[in-house]
């Protein structure tokens, strides 16, 4: 059997201290964490009355910033235990345990009007991270976006810059090139834009054409 390299369990392990491991930004590779939210929240254009999906929400850091912007929201995670501690911190939220590998859950919305995410999609190789976008985008109301946060380089080269200035912090993982995916994205028919936010984060906001 293929062991899953990101299992829940590890995210369950991390859920109680992972908002003091993401939110000083000390390490590789949360520079620029608040920020990353940040621009999440504003290139989404997020206003009162909206559906928002956040997916991978973790202990819902996007999804309180998106709340106080007055929209409805739902909220997706693998990990019960980082839903467990969402669940406190924004309790009006709509949380549902699902793993986004899998495609659109049963229990959600048909459509939203803004689907967010932050740091979850590093976990998907480019091939997986365009069906999945492509996939969510079909499930935007018209005008939709889905905006997502995550550890990003603009090119590989910037890439190996920070691989070398981290050394032993570096963590193999599925890290987006921004230069490659938004050509594979459009490839697959899908409008999409990079705001660079730090040397390892950046935003992607991706729409159906
Ligand atoms: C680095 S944390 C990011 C949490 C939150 N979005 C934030 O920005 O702080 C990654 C989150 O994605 C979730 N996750 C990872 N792989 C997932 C999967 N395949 N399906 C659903 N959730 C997943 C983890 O449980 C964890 O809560």
């Amino acid at each position: 059997m293929e062991v899953d390299p990101f299992p829940a369990s590890d995210f369950d392990d991390w859920a109680s201290t992972y908002d003091q491991s993401v939110l000083d930004e000390a390490s590789f590779p949360f520079w620029g964490y608040r920020q990353a939210l940040g621009t999440v929240v504003r290139l989404a254009a997020v206003q009162p009355g909206m559906a928002v999906l956040d997916v991978g929400t973790g202990t819902a850091n996007l999804a309180q910033m998106c709340a106080q912007q007055g929209c409805r929201l739902w909220t997706t995670d693998f990990s019960p235990a980082m839903l467990d501690v969402a669940r406190r911190k924004l309790p009006q939220a709509q949380y549902l345990l699902a793993d986004f590998r899998q495609g659109w859950p049963a229990g959600l919305p048909l459509a939203f009007d803004r689907i967010v995410s932050a740091y979850v999609f590093h976990h998907v190789a480019l091939a997986q991270k365009v069906s999945l976008c492509a996939e969510m985008t079909a499930h935007l109301a018209p005008q939709g976006k889905l905006v997502i946060a995550d550890v990003a380089f603009p090119h590989r080269a910037g890439m190996e810059d920070v691989r070398r200035q981290v050394g032993e912090e570096w963590e193999e993982e599925f890290y987006w090139l921004a230069d490659e995916a938004v050509i594979a994205l459009q490839q697959a028919g899908l409008q999409a834009g990079f705001t660079p936010v730090s040397a390892c984060a950046g935003v992607f906001v991706v729409e159906q054409t």
